[in-house]
């Protein structure tokens, strides 16, 4: 699956999920989140963020490797407001904005200037 890294948080540029064919990137309160069962691997979301948050698993900067598994628990989570765990929705735009964020984003202080 592809992932969203740390450049998203606190940015939340949106262009990539326009280009998603199914639908799996999910919106959280301070990042995008992609669902790792649902995505295709089609790579189409990859080039057009404007921050370079996105990446496939196996070519994410070791720095930002914890994000693997943050994009992973924002749907086995449950979220902070929720009574349950996210699972596998079937698509972002039924689901809508969340306003939650998974454990490690939701830890980082404000990013940007
Ligand atoms: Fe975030 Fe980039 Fe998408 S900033 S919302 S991953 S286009
Ligand atoms: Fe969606 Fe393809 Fe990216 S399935 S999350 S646009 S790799």
């Amino acid at each position: 699956a592809y992932v969203i890294a740390l450049p998203c948080v606190d940015v939340m540029d949106r262009a990539c999920v326009e280009e998603c064919p199914v639908d799996c990137i999910y919106e959280g309160g301070r990042s995008l989140y992609i669902h790792p069962d649902e995505c295709v691997d089609c790579g189409a979301c990859e080039p057009v963020c404007p921050v370079e948050a996105i990446f496939y698993e196996d070519d994410v900067p070791d720095e930002w490797t914890p994000y693997i598994t943050d994009n992973a628990d924002f749907f086995v989570e449950t979220l902070p407001g929720r009574d349950a765990p996210l699972g596998s929705p079937g698509g972002a735009m039924k689901l809508g904005p969340t306003g939650a964020d998974a454990p490690l984003v939701a830890s980082l202080p404000p990013q940007g200037t």
